[in-house]
């Protein structure tokens, strides 16, 4: 079949990750995790000192970190300038910090760029996932999907990642973030019009992710 191309969009804790990363397992496509672009972007700007409150420090920064990302879903690899940044990309402050980073518009074309050259270069075809992947990245994409789910869902699903988590907190938190990341004026998390929203609220990770599968299978 033809190298198909997914766009999976959505606020944190609907499951996007677990999602995508499966669909694409399942049909041997590639994978890419667009938030750990923005996370590792993020992680370079706090490691080299960069002014987190000052959006012409960060884009006058914007294109100095070297950021690779490997695709394959079943164990995909993020670096910058060569550093394995899988973990340290995933502590608090660069969760805190990644929305201001992501909304200057420097950030965002830059790593829009690389994100469309990964999926023009994805020769079996690619799920995607991020904020603005349907809107803006890969607005001719063949499927896309709008992932949501309650606050209170999402916030017992981050919580349950973070092992022990406080879940007020978790889910004060995630309200900010998709707060940030929602009224930003450059590519805001949003529904693309002809994006089918899959409400997750009630079912289980195996039920998106076979409800996903038989989207994609109709594309093909
Ligand atoms: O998906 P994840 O929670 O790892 O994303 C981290 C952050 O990266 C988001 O809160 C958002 O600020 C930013 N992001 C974005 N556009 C994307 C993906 C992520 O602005 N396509």
């Amino acid at each position: 079949p033809a190298a198909v191309i997914v766009a999976i969009d959505g606020p944190s804790g609907t499951g996007k990750s677990s999602t995508s990363k499966a669909v694409a397992a399942q049909l041997g496509l590639s994978y890419l995790d667009t938030g750990a672009q923005y996370r590792a972007i993020t992680w370079w700007m706090v490691n080299n000192g960069i002014d987190i409150a000052d959006p012409a420090a960060i884009a006058a920064a914007a294109e100095k970190p070297d950021i690779v990302s490997g695709t394959d879903p079943s164990g995909p690899t993020i670096t910058v300038d060569g550093t394995d940044v899988a973990a340290p990309i995933r502590t608090q402050e660069v969760t805190s910090k990644v929305s201001a980073v992501s909304a200057v518009p420097e950030v965002r074309s830059r790593i829009t760029e690389l994100q469309r050259s990964i999926a023009r270069g994805a020769e079996v075809g690619i799920v995607v996932e991020g904020r603005d992947i349907g809107t803006t990245v890969l607005p001719d994409a063949d499927l896309k999907i709008f992932l949501t789910a309650s606050p209170e869902a999402r916030a017992a699903r981050r919580s349950g990642e973070l092992k022990g988590a406080d879940v007020n907190a978790t889910r004060e938190a995630l309200i900010k973030r998709d707060a940030a990341d929602s009224g930003r004026k450059t590519s805001p998390l949003a529904k693309a019009g002809d994006a089918v929203e899959v409400d997750t609220t009630e079912l289980t990770l195996q039920q998106v992710i076979e409800c996903v599968v038989t989207l994609v299978e109709e594309k093909r």
